[in-house]
């Protein structure tokens, strides 16, 4: 089944297209990622799958129905943990649960027992009965998670669960997330971190002004845009380099301090480079997702 069918779905704000005739399925039990620089449109859709969002035009189906006549349908068998953080700083951290379930018609019994339970899951039982304001970043990030499952949701959507997090915290909410989507969880994630999107990701997006620049499973792109790996070489001085390796690798590519040769035989390009600069340091590395996303959207800031 599918979860999400979207269909030249459109976003406009006034004269901004945030997103531009985009299609895309989502299957059950997948995680699919939205990727893509400030601004591209990540936010605007998932807001659109949530029911928050009216579409401008185009059609998207949410759990087999249509977000334009019940959205309130789809709001009650969905979970979200929004970008920015919006726990009510008035009630402690199980109250922001328990309340919670209450949109749900969840009653006060059941709801009092998941939410010890998710904050058990989320490593916060020690926090039940503190403020919001007394919670780090960290904490926050994952009881915003708790919340978003006191549905019990058949999909989870979580635009940057992980932003501003230590590696510790990161990797709790990335071994839930895994846990969840064993259990039959489908689930929309929407990333800056490369690697939070390599490792989890079933399939992705890239999205770059509303549009969508790649569609795949993270493997497959880095073979198909880039390759198996990447000659990086590091503080080049002078043409006579970069010349030299303008023709070295299927495609060259230059920021301030690196030039980055991408090819399929790395270490024999590497090779001959340090026969012709033996002074000159270069590292061959395995190509990243980190290497798609930048040689779709560029190495340089575009705001
Ligand atoms: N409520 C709004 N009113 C007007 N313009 C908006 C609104 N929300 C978003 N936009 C614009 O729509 C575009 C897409 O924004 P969106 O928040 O979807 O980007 P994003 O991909 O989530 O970016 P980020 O990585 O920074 O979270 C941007 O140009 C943004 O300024
Ligand atoms: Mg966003």
């Amino acid at each position: 089944m599918k979860v999400v069918s979207a269909r030249k779905l459109t976003k406009k704000y006034d004269k901004l297209v945030a997103v531009d005739g985009i299609d895309f399925d989502i299957e059950e039990g997948e995680i699919f990622g939205f990727l893509g620089p400030n601004g591209a449109g990540k936010s605007t859709t998932i807001r659109m799958v949530q029911g928050v969002s009216p579409i401008t035009s185009g059609s998207l189906e949410v759990l087999g129905m249509d977000v334009r006549k019940q959205s309130k349908e789809i709001k009650g068998l969905i979970g979200v943990a929004p970008q920015e953080s919006n726990l009510d700083p008035d009630f402690p951290v199980i109250r922001n649960l328990t309340t919670y379930a209450r949109y749900f018609g969840i009653p006060p019994a059941e709801a009092e027992k998941r939410s010890r339970k998710l904050l058990e899951f989320m490593q916060l039982s020690d926090k039940a009965d503190a403020k919001i304001e007394e919670l780090s970043g960290g904490m926050k990030r994952r009881l915003i998670v708790a919340r978003a499952l006191i549905n019990e949701p058949k999909l989870l959507i979580l635009d940057e669960p992980t932003t501003g997090l230590d590696p510790q915290a990161r990797h709790l909410i990335w071994e839930r997330i895994r846990e969840l989507k064993k259990g039959g969880t489908t689930i929309i994630l929407s990333t800056h971190y490369m690697d939070e999107a390599e490792q989890l990701c079933d399939r992705l997006v890239i999205m770059e002004n509303g549009r969508f620049l790649v569609e795949g499973q993270p493997r497959d792109l880095i073979r198909d845009v880039v390759g198996p790996c990447v000659m990086e070489v590091i503080d080049p001085d002078g043409k006579e380099i970069e010349d030299y390796l303008s023709t070295k690798g299927d495609q060259v590519e230059r920021s301030a301090d690196r030039i980055y040769v991408y090819s399929k035989q790395c270490e024999i390009v590497q090779s001959d480079f340090r026969k012709r600069f033996p002074e000159v340091y270069s590292r061959v590395r395995p190509a990243t997702l980190e290497d798609v996303f930048l040689k779709l959207t560029g190495r340089r800031l575009k705001e």
